[in-house]
């Protein structure tokens, strides 16, 4: 895989007229990363989703990245081993760069099991950048298996499943820790528009 590596070297940045901060000023809010990560079923995409939703109904510009879907398009070449997966997590945190600096709130829900690619993706986005840990435990989301996929992990039909034969690396430094194995939907949500809030990320009215 050799995402990184530049494929021309007569390539010119392009300035473009209309600024990061001019964007933010009409849409009347500042962009950003909404970083979810989490084992499978820990509720990275029932949470985003939800977060957007509360979002969205104040006015504020809002788009989730969700692995499965982006793993249609975007990512629809890489498979899972973990040169695959951090060429995954590469593309969304440069694909969220964008998103944020057309003044987009957009939250990503991958799992995003190594550390060393979300560090990658907080230093390339900043202060723009929060990481949201869906804490629920490997019971929980295996007791969950809202896809079935643990039963077939378990059954060897899958390989480098997270969890079960491919490493989770759990956030040291996340900005937002959410015990989604023990707390309610409404309350996960609350917490996370509470520290938006709190952080004057966003005003939710
Ligand atoms: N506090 C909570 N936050 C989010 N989801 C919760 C919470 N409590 C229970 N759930 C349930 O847990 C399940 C989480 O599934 P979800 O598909 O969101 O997980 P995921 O992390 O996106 O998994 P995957 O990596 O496989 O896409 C859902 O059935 C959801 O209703
Ligand atoms: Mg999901």
């Amino acid at each position: 895989m050799s995402g990184t590596e530049k494929k021309s070297s007569n390539i010119v940045w392009h300035e473009a007229g209309v600024t990061r901060q001019a964007r933010e000023k009409m849409n009347g809010h500042r962009g950003a990363t909404l970083w979810f990560t989490g084992l499978s079923g820990s509720g990275k995409s029932t949470l985003a989703h939800a977060v957007e939703e509360q979002l969205h109904r104040t006015g504020i510009r809002t788009y989730v990245l969700d692995g499965d879907n982006v793993r249609h398009g975007l990512c629809g070449d890489l498979g899972f081993s973990d040169v695959a997966r951090r060429e995954n997590i590469r593309r969304i945190g440069e694909a969220s760069r964008l998103f944020v600096d057309a003044g987009i709130v957009v939250l990503t829900a991958f799992i995003s099991p190594f550390r060393s690619d979300r560090q990658q993706a907080r230093r390339l986005l900043g202060d723009d950048f929060i990481e949201i840990y869906c804490d629920s435990s490997l019971e929980v989301c295996e007791s969950r298996d809202t896809k079935g996929l643990y039963q077939r992990a378990r059954a060897g039909e899958i390989k480098d499943f997270t969890g079960i034969s491919s490493p989770y690396e759990v956030p040291e430094a996340a900005e937002i820790v959410v015990n989604t194995g023990g707390m309610s939907l409404q309350e996960s949500a609350e917490q996370v528009i509470d520290y938006l809030q709190h952080h004057r990320i966003v005003v939710v009215s």
